[in-house]
């Protein structure tokens, strides 16, 4: 009886987990996040620029964010890429990306965060980039200069887009950057990270991605959906009834 009644209350468990693993809290997938140029809701937008247009079929940017990413000094936030001289054409290249990346994506809903912002209501934090996306950023920067390691604040802006302030010198980038992990997570305050895995993997997010193959973020959003709406029950529970489930199987076939 003992038995029978533990056998019906692990398969109870097992339910339940399975319930809660099958469900990511749908409000992570196909989002835009609340900040400046965001559309409220992702959908088609045919005429998306150039860089920009790989997000042409589920877009959180207009048209017109597509075209200004392409810019120097653009509406979008006065930014000037060349505050320490031009920067190399091939760098400036993944600056557009990341910018298209940041205002077209729908697939960063599980890294966004609430902020206080005048700008903003929502940030990312830590979305992790694929370790050649953010290698290849950084070795196409290393001719350029810079003359802080955190653009997103101390710029002295008073003439209307960003100046170095007095006393940041101009550097090689390697010089504020050591290293990919440093450019891709010091430079916007932690919006990125390096991540540990590759293109393809489905574990991390394509800055640079072929349309004609689909979008393969959608992917990598739904595992950390996923993985984040398993982790967020409390104590822990969601990711022990997860990882009871293939061993309370084997225990009940057996
Ligand atoms: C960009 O286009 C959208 C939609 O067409 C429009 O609502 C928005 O006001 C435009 N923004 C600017 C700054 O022109
Ligand atoms: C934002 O500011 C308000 C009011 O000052 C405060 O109540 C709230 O907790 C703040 N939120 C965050 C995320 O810091
Ligand atoms: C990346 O993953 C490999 C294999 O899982 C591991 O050995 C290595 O320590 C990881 N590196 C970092 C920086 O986390």
């Amino acid at each position: 009886m003992a038995q029978l009644v533990t056998t019906e209350l692990l398969l109870l468990l097992a339910g339940v987990a399975a319930v809660w693993a099958a469900r990511p809290r749908t409000e992570l997938l196909n989002v835009c996040m609340d900040a400046k140029h965001h559309k409220e809701k992702p959908s088609p937008e045919d005429e998306l620029h150039e860089q920009c247009s790989p997000w042409k079929k589920n877009s959180c940017c207009f048209a017109n964010t597509s075209r200004e990413a392409h810019k120097d000094i653009s509406y979008l936030y006065r930014f000037n890429w060349d505050h320490c001289g031009q920067m190399a054409p091939a760098c400036k290249q993944h600056f557009i990306q990341d910018t298209c990346l940041y205002e077209c994506s729908p697939n960063l809903g599980p890294w966004i965060q609430q902020v206080n912002q005048s700008w903003r209501k929502e940030r990312i934090l830590n979305v992790p980039l694929c370790k050649e996306d953010c290698q290849q950023w950084w070795e196409d920067c290393r001719t350029s200069y810079t003359c802080k390691s955190n653009w997103h604040k101390g710029w002295d802006w008073s003439s209307g887009h960003n100046r170095c302030p007095v006393g940041a010198a101009c550097h090689h980038f390697h010089f504020y950057f050591p290293t990919p992990a440093a450019l891709c997570s010091e430079i916007w305050s932690h919006s990125y990270k390096l991540s540990n895995y590759s293109r393809g993997s489905g574990r991390c997010i394509q800055m640079w991605f072929d349309p004609a193959q689909g979008n393969p973020n959608e992917e990598v959003a739904r595992f950390y959906a996923l993985a984040m709406s398993a982790g967020a029950m409390p104590h822990g529970i969601g990711l022990l009834l997860l990882s009871l489930v293939p061993m309370l199987q084997l225990w009940l076939l057996s």
